[in-house]
């Protein structure tokens, strides 16, 4: 196998983005092509899994036309296919499940199916050409909180998770409670900008003797019953209060855990994964306490943090270069496990 210049085209659906992109050797990329559905699912106030999977037929083609076009490549300079399996929406992964693996049969290129998961811990490989495992990792997206250690590419050991919501999760919910709407997070990210995060005092969330392990159900509810008793009341709602308090107690249980887990472990380095790590205060508190511990700080660039498909390349490519291709038989996991 040649190892020089491996071109992976990755291809994800899982959820509302459809998306292909063209990357060497896990970590250079050549085109990042992203066709998001959030104006049409905001409409509905969330994600409806068959408009999705919909919108993913409709463009899937598209997309992966304009990823090999921008990268100034042919289907013929393409070594592997890497597609998300899951987990996610079913519907939805079938449409970019069945893309990669028709396009594999008519070119007779190997396909990678890739844990999405997996996908948005690589997407680190991309924004920081110089990380190698290990690292601590904590991801944080719209249906997971996982805080792991990656101990080689392929090697993630899971030390703690949230027990209930995730965190993404738990943002959209508030933004909706409070009125701001889908997507919540980068909404109640923006309205913390001029609020005070000590106006609200919300419980943090402990699992007992679990240490590593994340909460965030009864902070949903204290925040809901927060907006419930205001509005019996009669009382005005800060918004940006509401909104920085919020994120302040999120923000903390998930930076504490983490610098926690990796001084534990006696690990140096440290990273952030998923659609949250793209929030200004985790990335703000997280490059704070890493400074304030001596640990290298990692997190990905914005476009990278949230759904893309140059990370599923790059985690494709390891998946690649180790010999663990699919055939034909790939098929859609919605509750695929990391
Ligand atoms: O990783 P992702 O794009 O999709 C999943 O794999 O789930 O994560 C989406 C989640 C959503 O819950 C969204 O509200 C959250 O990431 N998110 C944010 C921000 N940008 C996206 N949460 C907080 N602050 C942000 N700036
Ligand atoms: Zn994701």
């Amino acid at each position: 196998m040649k190892e020089d210049k491996i071109t992976i085209l990755g291809i994800e659906s899982s959820c509302d983005e459809t998306a292909a992109a063209v990357v060497e050797n896990g970590r250079t990329v050549l085109s990042n092509v992203i066709s998001s559905q959030i104006d049409i699912h905001t409409i509905y106030g969330g994600v409806v899994p068959e408009i999705a999977s919909r919108l993913h037929l409709e463009n899937v083609n598209g997309v992966i036309r304009l990823a090999l076009k921008e990268a100034g490549k042919t289907f013929d300079d393409i070594d592997a296919i890497a597609v998300t399996k899951g987990p996610g929406l079913v519907g939805a992964l079938l449409i970019g499940v069945s893309a990669a693996k028709a396009l594999a049969f008519a070119l007779h290129k190997p396909i990678v199916g890739v844990n999405h998961i997996r996908g948005h811990v690589a997407a680190n490989y991309i924004s920081h050409p110089e990380l190698k495992p290990p690292f601590v990792c904590l991801i944080v997206s719209g249906g997971h909180t996982h805080l792991t250690i990656v101990r080689d590419y392929r090697d993630l050991m899971i030390v703690g998770k949230s027990v209930d919501d995730a965190a993404g999760e738990c943002y959209d919910k508030v933004a909706r409670a409070v009125g701001l709407g889908y997507p919540g997070g980068p909404k109640v990210d923006k309205a913390s900008k001029g609020g005070d995060p000590e106006a609200i005092v919300f419980p943090k969330g402990e699992v007992r003797d679990r240490p590593y392990d994340f909460t965030f159900s009864g902070l949903k509810s204290a925040v809901l019953n927060y907006i419930n008793k205001a509005n019996m009341t009669g009382e005005q709602i800060c918004v940006p209060d509401l909104c920085a308090s919020f994120q302040q107690t999120v923000v903390d249980s998930l930076v504490s855990r983490t610098m926690d887990c990796a001084k534990a472990y006696g690990i140096k380095n440290v990273a952030l994964a998923g659609g949250v790590s793209a929030n200004s205060a985790l990335r703000a508190a997280f490059q704070k306490a890493c400074e304030e511990n001596g640990f290298g700080c990692f997190y990905p660039e914005p476009i990278y943090c949230t759904d893309n498909a140059a990370m599923i390349a790059a985690a494709g490519y390891h998946d690649y270069l180790a010999g663990d291709v699919s055939d034909m038989t790939l098929n859609a996991d919605p509750s695929l496990k990391l």
